[in-house]
């Protein structure tokens, strides 16, 4: 069902605007080529047992890993903040919108991810793009990123002047070559995805590090989709790799793992102090409503408070991971919850999205420009939340799906 079958009906005719026909052209493109949106429509909290289009369903397309969206502590921290502050917060965060709220989630934040400071943003794609173009001055600096590297960074990137050089994915050799290229100049930047959120590979951070260091480079890490799954307690990639005070900048997200929403800087004092006095979209922007910042909190204090659903959202990605392969799927390169079944052809994973509604289950379709025209596929993010029944019903939905469109 379209989202457009949602909306309520005007009783007052609208008032026509005008009509672009290029728009038509270019939407009809995208529909012949099987390459347009038409979500589907949630009517329940997105957590694994959810309504969608009328039906219930299991979720298996979420980035609520930790399944905190729905978390006690986590909603009535946001209901009780919204009590007490109000709606929105009145301001941007540089003129009357920093909260005592906003400042206890970012030393939580700090304190979680065993750092000095924390700036949080509206979102991690906000993050990304108002602190690069703050880290480089112009063409003497380079920005140096690894090929499959989230679109935000993408856009933070463009709005520099610096050189860019761009390396295939995670090959150090690349890296090492482009980091002697640009040897003279004045600043560099090393991006990269911790967690690659298209294929749910990690980078390798190590030697990224290693060879930052040896060519006196800073390092930009995007751990949205690793920040409550990496590490030993969920701190990270930078924990992961036991990196702590070697990476100059991790951007976070606080809508996938954490169950909220906004955007997560984490470092050092001198960062936080730059970053908020330099990003444009940090001064020129609302800051977050007063609930949304108590619920970051919260939701921080849950991670760090309740280590069961960070090892239950392991031992069920295991699990998946385990079965799926012997079905005979063909899972990709991915080594975290992030588990894509690759399929190529885009028409391929549309048709197994719909198997799989037939089967009651929800997963994503990821279809170019997202990924390669040849490599589509349909991207599973597993959760703490998810029951061992409904996993059955998820494995036994994947296996007739997949008999039924001629993947397995
Ligand atoms: C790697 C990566 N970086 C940044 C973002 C943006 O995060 P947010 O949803 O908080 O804007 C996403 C979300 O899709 C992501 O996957």
């Amino acid at each position: 069902m379209s989202w457009r079958k949602h909306q309520q009906p005007i009783d007052t005719a609208p008032v026509m605007a005008r009509e672009h026909r290029w728009m038509a052209e270019r939407y009809e493109e995208l529909v012949a080529g099987g390459l347009n949106w038409d979500p589907p429509t949630l009517e329940s909290a997105n957590e694994p047992e959810c309504t969608v289009d009328g039906q219930q369903m299991i979720m298996l397309s979420a980035n609520n890993y930790l399944n905190l969206t729905t978390h006690p502590k986590v909603m009535s921290a946001m209901i009780e903040a919204t009590q007490k502050y109000g709606a929105g917060s009145g301001s941007v965060r540089a003129i009357s919108g920093t909260m005592d709220i906003h400042l206890a989630a970012e030393e939580a934040v700090a304190r979680f991810k065993g750092v000095e400071a924390s700036l949080i943003y509206s979102a991690g794609y906000t993050a990304n793009v108002g602190l690069i173009p703050t880290l480089v001055q112009g063409k003497q600096d380079v920005i140096i990123s690894d090929e499959l590297n989230h679109g935000s960074i993408i856009d933070g990137v463009r709005l520099t002047k610096a050189q860019r050089a761009v390396y295939p994915h995670n090959d150090m050799g690349g890296l090492e070559q482009a980091l002697k290229d640009h040897a003279d100049a004045d600043r560099k930047l090393i991006i990269t995805d911790g967690v690659f959120s298209m294929d749910g590979d990690i980078c390798p951070l190590d030697e990224i590090t290693e060879l930052a260091e040896a060519h006196d480079a800073m390092i930009l890490v995007d751990d949205c989709h690793g920040e409550g799954v990496m590490g030993e307690k969920g701190a990270g990639i930078v924990d992961h790799f036991g990196l702590q005070g070697r990476v100059d900048f991790e951007v976070g997200s606080f809508s996938k793992a954490l169950g909220v929403q906004g955007g997560i800087l984490a470092g050092s004092a001198q960062m936080r102090t730059h970053a908020l006095n330099h990003s444009r979209s940090w001064l020129l922007s609302g800051s977050q409503p007063p609930g949304v910042a108590a619920a970051q909190k919260a939701a921080v204090e849950v991670l760090m408070d309740e280590p069961q659903h960070h090892a239950r959202l392991w031992s069920n990605t295991n699990r998946f991971r385990a079965e799926m392969n012997s079905l005979g799927f063909d899972l990709g390169v991915s080594t975290t919850p992030i588990i894509p079944v690759m399929c190529g052809d885009s028409r391929l994973a549309k048709d197994l999205v719909s198997a799989l509604r037939d089967e009651g289950i929800v997963a994503g379709a990821i279809v170019f420009p997202m990924v390669a025209r040849d490599a589509a596929r349909v991207r599973n993010q597993l959760s703490a939340g998810l029951t061992d029944q409904q996993l059955d019903s998820i494995l036994a939905g994947y296996e007739s799906a997949g008999r039924k469109v001629g993947l397995i």
